[in-house]
């Protein structure tokens, strides 16, 4: 038998990390994948059930910016797929403390000990396309200035621009994404999508920011997994890929498709206070990822219907958080007690 790739995801238990743990222990026989995921709030070991059990998956529970725990994962990895972040800009704006110590110091800790791997050949930093700002019109392409405007994009930019360092200065063999928003199954319900279709299955108002209008170009999660499978490949070191699903679609116009498909009313939306500093706006030119020969396959529409399909027949996952998970009621009453009774 040929030898296994020794392949090292952090943040596996998460949403996008989840789906690709599960994409790549499909595609991929040859690779020994080892999950690290600190299991916060965001985490979720349900998320890897089905390959909890695989000779070819390993769970290992620790931060990433422990060295003693992360360090020697790193060097015994062949490719490391760097998802685990602090992910929610509103929670970021609540208090950006752990946005600082796992996005900015974690990473910079998995990239201190990517320094003394003997045989790593690929650190994929996952980045977002919320490092350029809010761009009120056409697309950002990979040389654009980043311009980040909330304290989780900013732990973002740092991150990125930390990584492309690390291959600038010492040769570490760094490829970044920049991924438009994600959606699709097991995405944590304090995000737009899943927070609108369970307050939709459960017939309560969904709230909207400001005047609905802000505009976000929609990625389903399997065609990101795509992406990254394709930049491990086919990338050059040292290089940005741009990853969008090119789905721009305002917020509002988000919001109805999202009552229709679950069969609800449009009195439901209720128009609630701003996010502070709210981006109006992302849009990606993805010609370079493209010319590596990926495009997005799934169409929104199906995207998102079978998205809704996936909340309403996975209860059992998302109740207990919404229902029984005392910090996850605490952030919600924050989050939206004073904007709105939601
Ligand atoms: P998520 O919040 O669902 O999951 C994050 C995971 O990281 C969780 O499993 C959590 O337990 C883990 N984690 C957090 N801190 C950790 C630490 N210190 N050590 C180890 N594990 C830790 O996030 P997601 O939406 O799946 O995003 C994954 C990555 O993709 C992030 O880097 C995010 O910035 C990036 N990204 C997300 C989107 C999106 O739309 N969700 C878009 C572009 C880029
Ligand atoms: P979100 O899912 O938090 O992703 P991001 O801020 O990373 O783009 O939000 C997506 C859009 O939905 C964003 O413009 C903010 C808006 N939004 C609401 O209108 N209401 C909400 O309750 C949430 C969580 C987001």
């Amino acid at each position: 038998m040929s030898e296994m790739t020794k392949v090292l995801v952090t943040g596996g238990a998460g949403f996008i990390g989840s789906n690709f743990v599960r994409w790549a222990h499909n595609a991929h026989p040859d690779w020994q994948i080892t999950t690290l995921d600190k299991l916060t709030y965001a985490g979720r070991l349900e998320n890897l059930s089905s390959v909890m059990d695989s000779a070819r998956h390993h769970f290992v529970q620790g931060d990433i910016a422990d060295a003693a725990i992360a360090g020697p994962l790193v060097h015994d990895s062949d490719m490391v797929v760097h998802f685990a972040a602090e992910t929610h800009v509103d929670r970021s704006i609540q208090s950006a403390a752990a946005f600082i110590t796992t996005d900015v110091i974690g990473t910079f800790v998995l990239l201190e000990a990517a320094r003394q791997a003997t045989h790593l050949k690929r650190f994929v930093q996952i980045s977002t396309d919320e490092v350029y700002g809010s761009v009120p019109s056409g697309a950002s392409v990979e040389t654009d200035e980043l311009r980040p405007r909330n304290p989780y994009s900013a732990s973002k930019a740092g991150a990125d621009r930390l990584a492309y360092s690390y291959w600038a200065t010492y040769g570490i063999p760094v490829v970044i994404t920049r991924a438009s928003n994600n959606y699709g199954p097991n995405q944590f319900p304090e995000k737009v999508i899943p927070l609108f279709i369970t307050n939709a299955v459960d017939n309560i108002p969904v709230p909207l920011y400001g005047d609905g209008l802000n505009v976000r170009d929609w990625l389903h999660v399997d065609d990101h997994c795509r992406a990254i499978d394709v930049v491990m490949a086919q990338g050059t070191d040292g290089e940005v890929y741009n990853v969008g699903g090119g789905n721009e679609v305002t917020n509002v116009d988000l919001t109805h498709r999202i009552l229709e498909l679950a069969g609800r009313s449009d009195a439901l939306i209720t128009r609630v206070a701003d996010r502070l500093g709210h981006d109006r706006r992302y849009a990606l030119d993805t010609t370079k990822l493209r010319g590596l020969g990926w495009a997005p396959h799934v169409p929104f529409e199906e995207g998102l219907a079978s998205t809704v399909d996936w909340y309403c027949q996975n209860e059992s996952w998302w109740r207990p958080i919404k229902e029984q998970d005392q910090a996850y009621r605490a952030y919600y009453h924050t989050q939206y007690g004073s904007r709105a009774n939601v």
